[in-house]
């Protein structure tokens, strides 16, 4: 993948994501890179921001700027189709009527998933320098960078033991039960799609190519559900490179009417600049208007990143690390979980695999070869790490 840079925006609803996503964009075109800008917000916000019409091709913004709006129903009916079918016959079987059975049978929030599934294919056209990804608000990223870790439990029991099954009592089970016995088309549909979301999911766990960029307001409800995200994204092994404090107010507002609020902003930057240190947190004042149409997201990015270079790595941290313990027999696993707290946490052990728990979001990670014979003696946080200790 020569040198493609994929840079992600998230935050809680309305933080400033889009116009961030989009100034940031034009930035790097506008230091002659080719740069594409996505969005998977079926609101088209993107495009209302850039005042340009978007769709689901290519279209030219402006210099080396590029933007599309992903299609997820197009994703969806591709990639999900043959599935899909397979379930509403099942459900039909089991009773459920035809409409209701087609509407059980599309998983909630998949769509939004599925907009992502191309992302990889891009990255690897050699068409791109930098690829800009306007996400949803916080809940659907999470959702979204999550989902080939759920999917790979169920690719590694339930496809591989089903498909050999049916494959062999089909022929028995079919004259035994009506029950619709999926052909080999689902089983390969599904491997299909994960493979793909697992290249996204690789491709966006490379700290070299892929960062995660978290836009924040100065207000207490917004930094504590960053700070969440920020874990999660840890737990899922992406990395965030830096902060966008978005929206503080400018030093030239000097109406005591603002004094209260002037006060509170800066209270609340020190807060996000202890907390997610050493993340370098990158500052935006509130504009004296929206900030639509490339003319204003060009100074708005100007502001935003001064000297620094857009397009660069803002910040290299490490989500893993494996260590020799202190006894020198031992190992120790440790995970970077920013802001996680002990009571959240939750550890098993399953065979080959260690699994956590953060709040709602589980990851099975796959241990290393090293680790699979070893028994967890421990576990606790030091920091902002987690630490697991492995016996010899
Ligand atoms: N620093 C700023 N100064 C002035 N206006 C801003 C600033 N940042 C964002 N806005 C305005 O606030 C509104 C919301 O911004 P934006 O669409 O970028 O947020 P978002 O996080 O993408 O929202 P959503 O969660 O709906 O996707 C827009 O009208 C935008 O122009
Ligand atoms: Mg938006």
């Amino acid at each position: 993948m020569s040198g493609v840079r994929v840079i992600l925006f998230t935050g809680k609803g309305g933080v400033g994501k889009t116009s961030v996503a989009a100034a940031t964009a034009l930035r790097c075109a506008d230091a002659g890179l080719r740069t594409l800008v996505l969005s998977t917000d079926p609101a088209h916000s993107l495009a209302d921001a850039l005042d340009v019409a978007l769709d689901s091709t290519e279209r030219r913004i402006d210099g080396t700027l590029y933007g599309q709006q992903l299609d997820a129903t197009e994703r969806l009916e591709d990639a999900w189709g043959d599935i899909q079918a397979y379930l509403t016959d099942v459900l039909q079987w089991a009773g459920v009527g035809g409409i209701e059975a087609e509407e059980l049978a599309v998983i909630p929030g998949l769509d939004e998933i599925f907009s992502l599934s191309d992302l990889k294919a891009y990255a690897e056209s050699g068409a791109w320098e930098v690829i800009i990804v306007d996400c949803g608000p916080t809940a659907e990223t999470i959702r979204l960078l999550s989902l080939p870790d759920v999917l790979g439990w169920y690719m590694d029991r339930v496809f591989p033991a089903g498909r050999k099954v049916t494959k062999l009592v089909r022929p028995v089970l079919s004259k035994m039960t009506s029950l619709p016995i999926a052909a080999d088309g689902v089983f390969e549909s599904a491997s299909r799609f994960y493979e793909r979301l697992d290249g996204v999911r690789a491709l966006l766990s490379d700290g070299d190519t892929s960062s995660v960029r978290l836009v924040v307001n100065p207000e207490r409800l917004v930094i504590a559900e960053a700070r969440r995200t920020a874990t999660y994204l840890g737990l899922f092994g992406y990395r965030v490179d830096a902060v966008i404090a978005n929206r503080l107010l400018p030093d030239a507002v000097s109406d005591p009417w603002f004094k209260a609020w002037k006060e509170a902003h800066a209270e609340h930057l020190a807060t996000i600049e202890d907390s997610f240190a050493p993340l370098p947190v990158l500052r935006a004042e509130l504009a004296s208007e929206e900030l639509v149409g490339v003319e204003r997201l060009r100074d708005f990015g100007a502001s935003l990143y001064g000297d620094l270079d857009p397009r660069a790595v803002l910040h290299r941290g490490e989500p893993m690390r494996l260590d020799r313990g202190a006894d020198g027999q031992s190992y120790v696993l440790s995970l970077h979980l920013p802001f996680a707290e002990r009571d959240d946490l939750d550890l098993g052990r399953r065979g080959d695999e260690l699994l956590i728990r953060v709040g709602p979001h589980r990851r099975n990670l796959l241990l290393p070869d090293s680790l699979r014979r070893r028994e967890v003696a421990g576990a606790h946080m030091e920091g902002d790490w987690l630490e697991v200790t492995f016996d010899a």
